[in-house]
């Protein structure tokens, strides 16, 4: 059985008091317990953020990023291993922005995806297409490269740890969100893809989340969806009233 996720991307927002501050928030709200709720905090925030979740299951901290390569002469980078030693079980790889601004490109992915799962953390590996390939109609063609170019040298045992989120590019923080057809068009096709490689077992037990202008307001209808499993959301899960009230919407 796949997992409900409602995975909060704080992006480079909140300073550690606040973002402390939003962890208890959270907790002190109730939420079911079958639905892990994971707080993807900036790399400082992870060690603080881990001793607030400590021992409770249905919550989890993530990072951000990880560098690509094990150690090193990298100034300012940090390693999967130090996120996995400071206590996280997971790493956003492939966000938008991160290829977009940090060019990021799918060799990069690859050897982040890698490095994650040798060091214990689950990636939650994001795919989704730009504005113009869906006014294209080449949004499915660009997600199946996406993930076949990033993911596919994986084994079956490895490619099961992973998490995908589906981030249409233009529904990212603009408020403009995909519509439940859109979405479950999508992560469908993103399960039949799944399927043909690693086969029906996997794919059903795969989760994938749906990212881009995911709200209190919209999660209900999203999560509905066969296929859409939860949410990775940005602007909305830094108020803690409305990270609940998402992680209330299944
Ligand atoms: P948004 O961001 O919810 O603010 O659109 C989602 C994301 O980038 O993960």
């Amino acid at each position: 059985m796949r997992r409900k996720i409602v995975a909060g991307n704080w992006k480079m927002n909140k300073d550690l008091q606040q973002g402390m501050n939003l962890v208890e928030e959270v907790l002190s709200l109730s939420s079911p317990e079958d639905v892990l709720k994971i707080f993807a905090a900036p790399f400082i925030h992870i060690t603080s953020a881990i001793e607030k979740v400590k021992g409770k299951n249905d919550y989890a901290v993530a990072a951000q990023n990880c560098h690509h390569l094990e150690c090193g002469a990298y100034t300012g980078e940090v390693s999967a291993e130090m996120i996995s030693s400071a206590g996280a079980g997971y790493v956003i790889i492939g966000h938008s922005e991160r290829r977009n601004y940090f060019n990021e490109t799918t060799s990069v992915l690859t050897q982040k995806v890698n490095i994650a799962l040798a060091n214990n953390l689950i990636p939650i590996f994001c795919v989704g297409e730009n504005l113009e390939h869906r006014n294209a109609n080449q949004h499915l063609e660009i997600v199946r490269q996406q993930l076949k170019e990033a993911l596919y040298h994986l084994s079956a045992a490895d490619f099961s740890r992973l998490i995908i989120a589906y981030e249409p590019v233009w529904a990212i923080g603009t408020g403009v969100t995909a519509t439940s057809h859109q979405a479950q068009g999508m992560h469908n096709f993103i399960r039949s893809e799944i399927n043909k490689k690693y086969g029906k077992e996997i794919s059903e037990n795969t989760s994938v989340l749906y990212g881009g202008s995911c709200n209190a307001e919209n999660a209900k209808e999203l999560f509905s969806c066969l296929d859409v499993d939860g949410g990775l959301v940005g602007g909305a899960s830094l108020k803690a009233a409305d990270f609940v009230a998402i992680a209330n919407s299944f």
